[in-house]
């Protein structure tokens, strides 16, 4: 009796601490022959640079490689740079937001109908992806990309300051939201569900600012905060859920412990 009482004890103890576990994401440098040639000393000075600052970037981190962007062939060291494998080079300024498109759909359909689009296949005269996200080091993007320095180059910071409040409320959301889920991931709950709702929501809110129209994200404001606050309640529920299965994981310790002194105490007076 006392044997399975210490065993119990035991598998819940295990049991408790495996609940907890994580599962880790890998990420690393897939092979490519862009590499051999571009990280050795045939490079010519200006070009060393590249492979360091991408190794630093979010694209990098997510598997993004040079062919990935400059087509061309990672395999074949003599074919690697050939045309005929794809490869597209160096996008001319007017060239870069289909460059960077083929993969950013969203945005670049929004960025072209928008004031810089137009202004950039008219005259090259507006900002191109290069511009606000620079090429090989791009990280990921929030609302401080909008500075003076940036967004003066062309027109005056009045258009881009009030561009910036209109974001700012949802952001916050949205930044409060991810941390809810951080909280919760470090007690080992998952929320997969809630985390890719808000991973969407955010994308979808992100790509808006392409439009550089504030009249219109200040129309969607409403709708966004409304599908944050729904996420932000379910996050909310689990956090109460999670402080109740704790509480009664205690309770139930201590119901064992009593337990166990109980026939402690028995054993040692029918000794
Ligand atoms: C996210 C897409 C992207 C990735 C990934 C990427 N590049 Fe580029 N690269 C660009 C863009 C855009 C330009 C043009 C930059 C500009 O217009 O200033 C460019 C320019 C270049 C240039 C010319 C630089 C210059 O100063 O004229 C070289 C060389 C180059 N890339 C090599 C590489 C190599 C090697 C890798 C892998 C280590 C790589 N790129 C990864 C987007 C990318
Ligand atoms: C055999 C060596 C070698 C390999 C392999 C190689 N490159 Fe290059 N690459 C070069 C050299 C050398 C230059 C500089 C040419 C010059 O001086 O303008 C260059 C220039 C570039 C440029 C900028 C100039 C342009 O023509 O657009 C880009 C972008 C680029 N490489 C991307 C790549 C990508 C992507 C790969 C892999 C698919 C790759 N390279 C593989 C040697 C190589
Ligand atoms: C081959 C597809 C591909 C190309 C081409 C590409 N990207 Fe990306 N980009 C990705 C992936 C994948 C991610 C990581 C997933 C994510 O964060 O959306 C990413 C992430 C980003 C992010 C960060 C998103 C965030 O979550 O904040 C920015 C900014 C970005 N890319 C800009 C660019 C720009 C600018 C170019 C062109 C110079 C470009 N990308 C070209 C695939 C691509
Ligand atoms: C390379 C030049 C350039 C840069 C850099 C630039 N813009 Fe613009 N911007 C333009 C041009 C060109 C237009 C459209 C023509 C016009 O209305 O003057 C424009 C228009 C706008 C508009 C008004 C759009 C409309 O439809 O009424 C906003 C808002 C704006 N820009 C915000 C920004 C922000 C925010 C930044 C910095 C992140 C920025 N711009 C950086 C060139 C630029
Ligand atoms: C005038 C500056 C500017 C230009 C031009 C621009 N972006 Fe952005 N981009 C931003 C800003 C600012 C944000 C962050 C918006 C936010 O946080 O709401 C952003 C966000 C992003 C994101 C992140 C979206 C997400 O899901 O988090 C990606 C990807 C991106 N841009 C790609 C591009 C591509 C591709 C182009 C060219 C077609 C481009 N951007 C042109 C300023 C710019």
């Amino acid at each position: 009796m006392r044997y399975s009482l210490v065993f119990l004890m035991i598998s819940f103890a295990v049991f408790l601490i495996a609940s907890g576990a994580h599962a880790q994401e890998g990420r690393g440098e897939s092979g490519t022959v862009c590499l051999d040639c571009h990280d050795s000393d045939i490079m010519k000075p200006e070009f060393r640079p590249v492979p360091s600052e991408w190794r630093k970037s979010w694209h990098y981190q997510n598997n993004v490689s040079c062919h990935d962007c400059h087509g061309g062939d990672p395999k074949d060291m003599a074919m690697a740079m050939s045309s005929e494998r794809g490869f597209i080079g160096k996008p001319g300024y007017a060239e870069v937001p289909e460059f960077c498109g083929k993969c950013h759909i969203g945005i670049l359909k929004n960025y072209l109908e928008s004031g810089h689009g137009k202004a950039l296949k008219a005259t090259q005269g507006g900002p191109n992806c290069v511009t606000c996200h620079g090429s090989h080091d791009i990280q990921k993007a929030d609302i401080n990309i909008i500075n003076e320095q940036r967004c003066t180059q062309c027109h005056t910071y009045e258009r881009a300051g009030t561009m910036k409040q209109a974001l700012f409320v949802t952001e916050k959301k949205i930044r409060d939201v991810e941390e809810g889920i951080r909280k919760l991931k470090r007690a080992g709950v998952f929320t997969e569900d809630e985390g890719k709702t808000l991973f969407n929501t955010t994308a979808e809110f992100r790509t808006l600012f392409h439009s550089v129209d504030v009249s219109l994200i200040e129309d969607r404001t409403d709708g966004f905060i409304k599908k944050l606050d729904q996420i932000d309640s379910k996050i909310k529920a689990f956090s109460r859920e999670l402080l109740f299965r704790r509480k009664f994981a205690a309770f139930l310790m201590l119901v064992f412990l009593g337990i166990l002194i109980v026939f402690f105490l028995l054993s040692k007076t029918s000794e």
